[in-house]
């Protein structure tokens, strides 16, 4: 089993190096997998609007025998709406909380993320919804919500997995 990961600001790749050191897996960045690797897969990706990214890339080229999506919105409602864009079909799917500070963002994104920002804004103005509030509040003070700890159910499955279960 290999882990292959792509991440933007690092957070995904920590969790995917981490998830090697427990694991014994090699760990890949996606662009360098695609053409290298042959065996099972869990695909790690950074979440952009509910979208686990480079998912698509890795469906076509692995075999998926997990995915994890890495995102600073942990809510059940946000987790749900991940899962449900990600479709697996077989692979399981994880959830890993991921941090967020804007000053990493650069360059197309900072201008997508400005958008963002700005519709929540006007969102809290006009309705006031507490969900629309949370995303404005984490988007301009950002947050640290990587969890080693939260690791463990993914790093359960893969020792399951090497060991025949
Ligand atoms: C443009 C943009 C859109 C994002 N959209 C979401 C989102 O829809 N849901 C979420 O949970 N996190 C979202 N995030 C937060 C990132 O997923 C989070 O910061 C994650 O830790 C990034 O992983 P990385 O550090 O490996 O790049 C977004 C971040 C950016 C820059």
């Amino acid at each position: 089993m290999t882990i292959v990961y792509r991440s933007n600001a690092g957070t995904t790749r920590r969790y995917a190096e981490l998830l090697g050191e427990q694991t014994g897996c090699d760990v890949l960045e996606l662009a360098k997998a695609k053409d290298t690797v042959a065996d099972d897969v869990v695909y790690l990706g950074w979440i952009m609007a509910d979208e686990i990214q480079g998912l698509a890339e890795a469906k076509a080229c692995f075999d998926l025998a997990a995915v994890a999506g890495v995102g600073m919105m942990d809510d059940e409602t946000n987790i749900a709406k991940v899962r449900e864009k990600a479709a697996l079909d077989t692979a399981e799917f994880f959830f890993l909380p991921g941090d967020f500070h804007i000053e990493n963002v650069t360059g197309m994104l900072k201008l997508a993320m400005g958008v963002v920002r700005k519709a929540m804004r006007a969102e809290v103005k006009k309705s006031g919804d507490p969900e629309a509030a949370k995303t404005l509040e984490r988007i301009e003070n950002g947050v640290d919500k990587f969890d080693e700890t939260a690791l463990a159910p993914l790093t359960a499955f893969i020792k399951a997995r090497q060991s025949g279960d």
